[in-house]
């Protein structure tokens, strides 16, 4: 007799999925290395419309051990054994950042993980490999031995099916903004600064097919990659080292001529075009020996600030209103900049929404593992460039 447990009847069916509010735990850990977010929510689709609660975010930062081994993971070439072993310690702190949030709240009872993971590489234009033209993205985060020890089923590489279909499995986090962010009378911009900055544009009365999306540059990498070099620090805290400098005009303009700002999206980008060689070889000529470091960090600080706003400026509406998440919202005085530069936007915090700066990334992963478990479609083609929706996801059953 072939056995079919209970999850083939209640997981796998998602009419059952979606007759009831599902609670999901959402994680993922960022380009800027910082360490694995959670966010434990409820989601509800009722007529149509999706909601949610959350009930639970945290942050476990990566040790100054952990943040090495996997920056030289993603910097330098290394022995694929060193890859595989990635794989099980991401799971494994993944595993202890849900367990601790999990036992600190008995009273949660966790339906499914949607799990990022850690992108390590990820090539969605094609390329040439044994004759065959292939496009390629790999997060790293085994999602098995997560499923077995929380006993619920985990959704996880969920950029694959888009790249498959000729998107570039990226930005996903665009049908949560429709979803929850979208007004009936006001454009929106939703804003995430976290390793690279991007944004989604939501016109009011929008379809999907109407938003757009895409990166508009470095968020913190270049301001956190300077801190590192000059002091030793992993990011400006509050922007305090930024506001006590000064720009430094000649390498201000330089980095305002960047090829990337100005062009129109689609566009998408990673630490491979703000790279931190072209970022050394800036601070060489510009920052002379007089010149204080605070200089470099305030002029690093004022250029992500000009880039963001270029864009909006370009490609979307002064006249907007700006939602900003992302650990950049904790620099202050890039959020003033910003806000300089955009006089007419009106700023809300993402907090009005009922999540964290921090923990909407996470709960975005959260929201999409929902929405693959009720087998419905989250990619959104006009922005990835995939040639159609399709529901994103591998599921791996406990
Ligand atoms: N108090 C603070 N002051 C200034 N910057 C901060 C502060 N807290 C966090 N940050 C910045 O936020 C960064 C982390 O942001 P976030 O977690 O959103 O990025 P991420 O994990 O790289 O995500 P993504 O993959 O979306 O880029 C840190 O590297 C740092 O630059
Ligand atoms: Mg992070």
């Amino acid at each position: 007799m072939i056995e079919t447990g209970y999850l083939m009847t209640d997981f796998l069916h998602s009419a059952e999925w979606n007759s009831r509010p599902r609670i999901v735990a959402g994680m993922m850990s960022g380009t800027s290395l910082d360490g694995v977010d959670v966010c434990i929510a409820e989601f509800r689709s009722e007529n149509g419309r999706d909601t949610f609660t959350v009930l639970h975010e945290h942050t476990r930062p990566f040790t100054r051990q952990e943040y090495q081994f996997f920056k030289n993971l993603i910097d330098r070439e290394q022995p694929i054994s060193i890859v595989c072993d990635a794989n099980i310690l991401l799971m494994s702190l993944y595993a202890d950042t849900l367990r601790k949030a999990v036992d600190s709240h008995s009273d949660i009872q966790i339906d499914a993980i949607g799990i990022h993971g850690q992108t390590v590489w990820h090539s969605p234009q094609i390329h040439n490999v044994c004759g065959k033209n292939l496009r390629s993205t790999l997060q790293l985060a085994s999602p098995s031995a997560l499923a077995v020890e929380f006993g619920v089923p985990v959704v996880s590489d969920f950029r694959s099916a888009d790249v498959a279909l000729g998107g570039q499995g990226a930005p996903l986090i665009p049908m949560f903004d429709f979803s929850f962010l979208r007004s009936e009378t006001q454009h929106v911009t939703a804003l995430n600064i976290g390793g690279m900055a991007n944004v989604t544009f939501i016109p009011p009365h929008s379809s999907h097919n109407d938003v757009i999306a895409f990166d508009t540059g470095p968020g913190n990498v270049w301001i956190d990659a300077a801190m590192l070099h000059y002091y030793g620090k992993r990011y400006d805290e509050n922007g305090a080292t930024a506001r006590a400098g000064r720009i430094i005009q000649p390498m201000f303009n330089e980095l305002q001529e960047l090829g990337f700002v100005a062009a129109p999206p689609p566009k998408s980008t990673g630490r491979e075009m703000f790279a931190q060689d072209y970022l050394e070889d800036v601070l060489r000529r510009h920052v002379r020996h007089f010149l204080p470091p605070e200089d470099a960090i305030a002029t690093l600080t004022a250029f992500t600030a000009y880039s963001i706003a270029e864009n909006v400026r370009r490609f979307g509406t002064p006249t907007t209103t700006l939602v900003a998440s992302g650990g950049g919202v904790h620099n202050r005085y890039l959020i003033e900049l910003l806000i300089q530069e955009l006089p007419s936007a009106a700023y809300l915090p993402i907090t009005s929404f009922g999540v964290s700066a921090d923990a909407k990334e996470s709960l975005c992963f959260g929201y999409l593992a929902y929405r693959t478990l009720g087998g419905r479609m989250s990619n959104i083609p006009s922005v990835t460039g995939a040639s159609r929706p399709t529901i994103l996801g591998s599921i791996t059953l406990p």
